[in-house]
């Protein structure tokens, strides 16, 4: 695909989801104002906003019979939820987020916590309230997200990941890792996307795998640029997974065998996108972006 029309389709991917952001989530003034403050200025610190626009994108490539808003509004708010948590003193500790100082920083820990909780719930009210007319879709969609958002996968994978490196370095201890706490979320974008688009059984399934290989690279380059990259550039500390102990696949396998599984991890993430029956052109473009970027 053709570099200006994609930027030109990713902008406007972008600008749907943040001002379905801010359509669909409580004023910072509603009462009360502290709480709602803190998640309004969690969820419009930027960011982006990938885990909405792969959804968004993965309904129009099908046929969609229903609006994708209320679904990539939904995971952005379980993702900006989980970024708060993951910064808490308790969990990674991080002072800086999207650029700015973290929600407890801004706030205070209390009010962050109850920020990333309030998120949850409004989630699963999203998805309630947009697709009350489709009762099955609905289901569908709660399903997805409630199974990525648990016990077994994002706060699954948050949980072993706060055992560090001395919980024991095994290659299925990372991957249940890297599975659960980041590509769940962005197979979930996919599939979601793929369900209010009408796509075929089969087709979800092509999705939620192409969005588990991405996910993983996804990781893997966060990792890497942790190592690498710029605070000021990325919009949060860097070095911070060493200080922390953390247990990445850069730290088990090196730099250059990351690099080497980033790509392979994306190949599998296009075949599997290819392999549906929807027009993929630009989704294809993202996903090789995704392992390609900066920040
Ligand atoms: C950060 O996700 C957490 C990871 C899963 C690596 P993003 O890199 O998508 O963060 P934002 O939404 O752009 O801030
Ligand atoms: C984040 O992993 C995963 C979630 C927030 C669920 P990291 O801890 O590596 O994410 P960053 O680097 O703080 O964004
Ligand atoms: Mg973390
Ligand atoms: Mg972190
Ligand atoms: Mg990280």
């Amino acid at each position: 695909m053709e570099a200006s029309l994609f930027q030109s389709r990713h902008e406007a991917f972008i600008t749907q989801a943040e001002t379905s952001l801010r359509r669909l989530t409580p004023a910072a003034d509603a009462r009360p104002a502290r709480l709602h403050g803190a998640m309004r200025y969690s969820l419009e610190a930027g960011g982006k906003r990938l885990r909405p626009v792969l959804c968004l994108a993965t309904a129009v490539a099908f046929a969609p019979q229903a609006d994708a808003t209320h679904a990539a509004t939904a995971l952005e708010c379980i993702h900006t939820y989980s970024l708060i948590h993951d910064d808490l003193p308790c969990m990674d500790d991080s002072d800086l987020r999207r650029g700015r100082p973290s929600c407890h920083k801004a706030f205070d820990e209390a009010t962050a916590l109850l920020a990333g909780d309030a998120l949850q719930p409004l989630a699963f009210e999203l998805l309630a309230v947009g697709y009350a007319d489709r009762p099955a879709l609905a289901t569908a969609l709660v399903r997805e997200l409630a199974v990525t958002a648990g016990s077994t996968l994002l706060v699954g994978g948050q949980t072993e990941d706060m055992g560090g490196l001395a919980a024991g370095a095994t290659d299925d201890r990372l991957q249940f890792i890297l599975l659960g706490k980041t590509a769940a979320m962005l197979s979930a974008s996919l599939a979601m996307g793929a369900l209010v688009g009408g796509a075929s059984a089969a087709d979800v399934e092509h999705c939620r795998r192409a969005g588990c290989a991405a996910g993983i690279a996804f990781q893997l380059v966060d990792d890497l640029l942790d190592l690498t990259a710029d605070a000021a550039q990325l919009g949060k500390p860097v070095g911070a997974d060493a200080q922390n102990g953390k247990f990445t696949y850069a730290g088990l396998h090196g730099v250059e065998a990351t690099k080497r599984r980033i790509e392979q991890l994306t190949a599998e993430a296009v075949t599997h996108r290819e392999a549906t029956k929807a027009d993929t052109a630009f989704l294809v473009e993202l996903v090789r972006r995704m392992a390609a970027r900066r920040t």
